[in-house]
Formats: C-alpha cells, sequence, structure tokens
C-alpha cells in the first residue's frame, strides 16, 4: 500500500472517498480492525448525525442502539451542548497557572449530585484515567498494595485499569502488570469475603452491572453487603459508575439502586455529552485528605487536559439537561418495557438465551453454536448485529468480554417507537433463523448483495 507523502488537511479529509478512509486506516491505525469492519458491514461513511439518528452518505438513516458504549446519553450532536461549547469559546481553554471557574464549578456540582459524602474531583479525559486515579489513590491514602476486582469486568486498557479488568485475553500480552491485583467472581460473597478478610487490600473496584461482561445485573444484596465488608476490613469501596453512570440505568447514578455511599467513584463517557473527552474521579474529603492533603503531595497525580474549559463547559451542560429534562426517571420506563418486550421474545425464540439488563443498559444473549472452531462459536452476537445494521438500519454492538452477548445502550432520548422498531428487528432476526450457520449466511449473502449493488452502480 502507498504511504502518504503529503499533509492530509482538514478539508481533504472531508472531502475523501470510502477507499481513501480505508486505505488511510488499514495502513495508518489498525489493518485487521478494517478488516472486521468490512466483513460485517460496518464500513460505511456517516456524514450526519442527530440525536438518535446517523445517516449514511447515500441518504440512509440509522438508528443508535449502540450509542458510543455508553457515551450518548444525550444523543449526537446536542443542540444545547453545541451551544455551550460556543459560548465559552473566546476564554482560555488551558491556563493550568490558574483556578479554573468552569472546572471548579463542575466539580463542585458533580459532587452535590453524587451519591454518599462524594466531595473531591480529579477531572481527567477518559474512563480508564478516572480509574488509574481511583487505584493511586487508594494506594495512596490506605498504604495497602492489593487491589482486587471481579472476574469479566472491564475498567479500561491503560496498564493499572488493566491490571484490574477481569479479562486474560486483554491482560495477558502485557504482563507482569501492576502486582498486588487479584479477582474474584462477580456476584458471589464468600469468595470476596475470603480475600478482604486478609486485609491486605487498598480497594475493591467494582462496576455496579457489568457492562462489557456482557451487562450482568449482580444478585439483590451483593453491592450492599461487600460495601459493609469494605467497611469493615479497611479497603475503599470504588465504584466504576463510567458506563453506568448519569441516568443510564434509571437512576442519575447505578449505587442509587442499592442506597451505596462508594469512597471513590469513577466516570466518564456520556459525561462529555458525546462531544468531548471527560473523566473524573471523586472521593469522599476524608480518603483524599489521606492521599494527597499536604503541600508536597498535592500534585502527585495530575492531568494537562483534565478541566480544561471547553470540556468542564459541555459536561456542566450535560448534568443540567439530564436532571432538568428527568432522563434517568424517563431511561427507567422505557428500559423496563424495552426489557419485557424482550424477556418475553426470550421465551419464543429459541435462538436467545437470556435477556437482562437495568433501564437502557440491556444485553441479549445468544445461544453459543455447539460447533465449529472456537472463534466463530463465539461470534453470533457480530453476525446478528451484521444484519440489524444491514437490513434493519439499527447499530448496535456485542460485549467485549462476552462476544456472544449484543447491547443496547441508546440515547436516553430514545422514542417508544424507536425501542419498538428494534425489538421488532430483532424479533424478525431471531424468528427467522434457529442457529448461528442460519444468521451467518443470511448475513454474508446480505454483505455480497449490498457489495455488488454498489459496483453496478459506480459502474453505471
Ligand atoms: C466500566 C468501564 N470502566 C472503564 C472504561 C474505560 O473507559 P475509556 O474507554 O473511556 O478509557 C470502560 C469502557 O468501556 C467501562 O465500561
Amino acid at each position: 500500500m502507498a504511504r502518504v507523502n503529503r499533509l492530509v488537511t482538514l478539508e481533504q479529509a472531508l472531502a475523501s472517498t470510502g477507499s481513501d478512509v480505508k486505505e488511510w486506516f488499514a495502513a495508518y491505525i489498525n489493518p485487521e480492525l478494517a478488516s472486521l469492519l468490512t466483513l460485517v458491514g460496518a464500513d460505511r461513511r456517516y456524514v450526519a448525525a442527530c440525536g438518535m439518528t446517523v445517516a449514511d452518505a447515500d441518504g440512509r438513516e440509522y438508528l443508535d442502539f449502540l450509542g458510543g458504549y455508553g457515551s450518548l446519553n444525550l444523543g449526537h450532536n446536542h443542540p444545547e451542548l453545541l451551544a455551550a461549547l460556543a459560548s465559552v469559546s473566546e476564554l482560555p481553554n488551558i491556563l493550568q497557572a490558574s483556578m479554573n471557574p468552569v472546572a471548579s464549578a463542575l466539580a463542585a456540582s458533580l459532587a452535590h449530585i453524587s451519591p454518599g459524602a462524594l466531595q473531591k474531583n480529579f477531572l481527567c479525559n477518559s474512563g480508564a484515567e478516572a480509574v488509574e486515579a481511583a487505584l493511586k489513590l487508594a494506594r495512596a491514602a490506605t498504604g495497602r498494595e492489593g487491589l482486587l476486582s471481579c472476574e469479566q469486568s472491564f475498567h479500561g486498557k491503560t496498564f493499572g485499569a488493566l491490571s484490574v479488568t477481569g479479562r486474560t485475553h486483554y491482560r495477558a500480552p502485557f504482563q507482569p502488570l501492576v502486582p498486588g491485583c487479584d479477582y474474584v467472581p462477580f456476584g458471589d460473597f464468600r469468595p470476596l469475603q475470603d480475600r478482604l478478610r486478609t486485609g491486605r487490600y487498598a480497594a475493591f473496584i467494582v462496576e455496579p452491572v457489568q457492562g462489557e461482561g456482557g451487562i450482568i445485573v449482580p444478585p439483590a444484596g451483593y453491592l450492599w453487603e461487600a460495601q459493609q465488608l469494605c467497611r469493615d476490613t479497611g479497603t475503599l469501596f470504588v465504584l466504576d459508575e463510567v458506563q453506568t453512570g448519569l441516568g443510564r440505568t434509571g437512576y442519575l447514578f447505578a449505587a442509587e439502586h442499592d442506597q451505596l455511599e462508594p469512597d471513590v467513584m469513577a466516570l466518564a463517557k456520556s459525561l462529555g455529552g458525546g462531544l468531548v473527552p471527560v473523566g473524573a474521579c471523586l472521593s469522599t474529603d476524608d480518603v483524599w485528605r489521606k492521599a494527597y492533603g499536604r503541600r508536597d503531595r498535592s500534585l502527585l497525580h495530575t492531568s494537562t487536559f483534565g478541566g480544561n474549559t471547553r470540556a468542564s463547559a459541555v459536561a456542566l451542560k450535560t448534568l443540567e439537561i439530564l436532571l432538568r429534562d428527568d432522563l434517568p426517571a424517563k431511561a427507567q420506563r422505557k428500559g423496563a418495557l424495552f426489557l419485557q418486550r424482550l424477556q418475553g421474545m426470550a421465551e419464543r425464540l429459541p435462538l436467545i438465551k437470556e435477556v437482562r439488563g437495568r433501564g437502557l443498559m440491556i444485553g441479549v444473549e445468544f445461544h453459543s453454536p455447539q460447533a465449529g472452531p472456537e472463534w466463530v462459536r463465539g461470534y453470533l452476537g457480530a453476525a446478528v448485529c451484521g444484519l440489524l445494521l444491514e437490513e434493519y438500519q439499527i447499530i448496535s454492538a456485542f460485549t467485549f468480554n462476552n462476544p456472544n452477548t449484543i447491547r443496547f445502550e441508546p440515547p436516553l432520548t430514545v422514542s417508544d417507537e424507536q425501542l419498538q422498531r428494534a425489538a421488532d428487528a430483532l424479533e424478525d432476526i431471531c424468528a427467522s433463523h434457529r442457529d448461528f450457520r442460519g444468521t451467518a449466511t443470511h448475513l454474508v449473502r446480505t454483505l455480497l448483495r449490498r457489495k455488488l449493488h454498489r459496483t453496478f452502480r459506480k459502474s453505471v
């Protein structure tokens, strides 16, 4: 593949063709991902997005049920967030030798709406960074080395966050990771108790609902008891609300389902309103003081872009809209109806193994095919997502740690009719296919048809 021998300008990028983009992506970003996206038909050129809807270059409209893995609680390009960005366009965006008024207001607001006594904020740019901050804070505050997390958890892919992520596939190539990390089964109280009673752990970090693990809701009482056990053993209880936070599960924070009061909480994704990268690690005043409450420790953990004006302005406006429009309660009502409909389908259609979730964070798990190579058996979810996209213009994706589960995490502004359309589409697919072979063959045929159609269109 020829190397690009010039600077590509923004204007040229916007005017580029689909094949330019495929070439650049494959040559300069990730060739394997480029071919995977092409294989499942996700190689279209999207040219516009607003709320729930995305349009491609051929003028077809799609419903976004993936929602940026939980980053689009307010949908694409929310006009008030674009206006918030414009409203600060003349302020200095980055000026570290000052106390940023917008970042300070964001921190105060986050403390006000967060569960329990969370007060201090570390503002950053991603979920993994918020988790890094939480892990470092826990070690510095407790003086302990151990970090406990759950099997099948997902906390990000930087070194610390990866070290507490409960999937060997992601960790193995990077060993040795951060020392002192151990894992317990999610939702099982006994092994957690055994580990925590050793008194070795600085923190137990847990997702209130496992997202990438396949949208797994823990048994009732598990998180409350885990919090109690953490209190009894001097371990910090760290909630990773990066994906569940800001209304997704039907409350502003998933912690509210169990009246949890974490010592530390990680946030990101939808905090940036789908427009800007923002993360936050909140902690109680007491924990923060133990870790950093001295002049010589006050700069131990920092970030150049954390708390920049534009990101903070969008985050602040995002919180205002979420609360003003009562979106968490709407997610609860719509999610319950959607879940009920999908669970009804699961009882009738043999392709579906289980449907589960909370609010608008819903997973549909398919039965693993019994035959065929391992990598194929794990990807029935990908075939269903391919068909949803190709035939029904619905964007979805499988979960990272459990590819036979697809997730629906639409913007919280999704309408009842749009939910209905997604459920009808899934029902159509699952009612017409009994197994992976049928689904995959249908997908391959559909993709070939599209390719032929495109080639034909180009040649006339
Ligand atoms: C629960 C959870 N924590 C952390 C992360 C990492 O976030 P980011 O991709 O912004 O680094 C994710 C990402 O999916 C997540 O779901």
